[in-house]
């Protein structure tokens, strides 16, 4: 295995379990014998994460939209270029929770900028670099928001509910858009139901492993 790198991104609203299934996918790889490098964005390199404290504080309240999207894309640059691009280089598996899909989430759907100014600047942001598959955690939007907010809200999470239900519809509709690389995989049940599920969607790429 590991003959060539490959990219794999965790998405989904907030509260979905993305970061708990992250940590159960890097260990099945690991298991496989692959090299794996698990990343979160906003960070992963010490300016990225600089970048994440800016976005993520709720003192930040001012924060236009393009000053946020921008931030998030700055962040993603850094990362892509320092780790992600070198790790895929020396063929890790790249694990990443979140990438520039939550970009077209958040900053499209959520915030409502206009797409096609958000995918241009996701562009830019991840250098071209599209990942090899994504993995959309769809959990109910009330049961997922309750679950992020339990212990008190960032900046993005103080949007509330109605936010996070544009995000899940934004989701949605890239995994229609572009069905070969998005999988919307079902996030209720226990977590290792959950994993199994993620593992099974990358079946694919497995096989192309050998
Ligand atoms: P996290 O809590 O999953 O680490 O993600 C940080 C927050 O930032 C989360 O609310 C999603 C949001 N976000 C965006 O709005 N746009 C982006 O491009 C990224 C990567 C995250």
């Amino acid at each position: 295995m590991g003959a060539r790198g490959f990219f794999i991104t965790l998405e989904g609203a907030d509260g979905c379990g993305k970061s708990t299934q992250v940590a159960l996918l890097e260990a099945a790889l690991v298991a496989r014998g692959c090299e794996v490098v698990r990343l979160r964005e906003p960070g992963g390199t010490p300016l990225s994460e600089r970048v994440r404290g800016l976005l993520l504080d709720p003192a930040n309240a001012e924060m236009v939209p393009e000053c946020e999207l921008l931030l998030y894309e700055a962040s993603r640059a850094q990362l892509t270029r320092q780790v992600i691009e070198p790790a895929l280089a020396r063929g890790a598996v790249v694990l990443c929770d979140r990438y520039y899909d939550s970009t077209y989430a958040y900053q499209a759907g959520g915030r409502g900028l206009d797409e096609a100014l958000v995918r241009r600047a996701n562009e830019l942001g991840s250098c071209g670099r599209v990942p090899d598959r994504t993995l959309v955690l769809d959990l109910d939007p009330a049961t997922a928001f309750a679950r992020a907010t339990a212990g008190g809200a960032d900046r993005m999470e103080a949007e509330g509910l109605a936010f996070q239900e544009r995000v899940r519809a934004a989701y949605l509709r890239l995994a229609a858009e572009e069905p070969e690389r998005v999988r919307v995989v079902d996030a209720s049940g226990e977590k290792d139901e959950v994993a199994a599920r993620l593992l099974a969607a990358c079946a694919d790429l497995w096989d192309l492993w050998g």
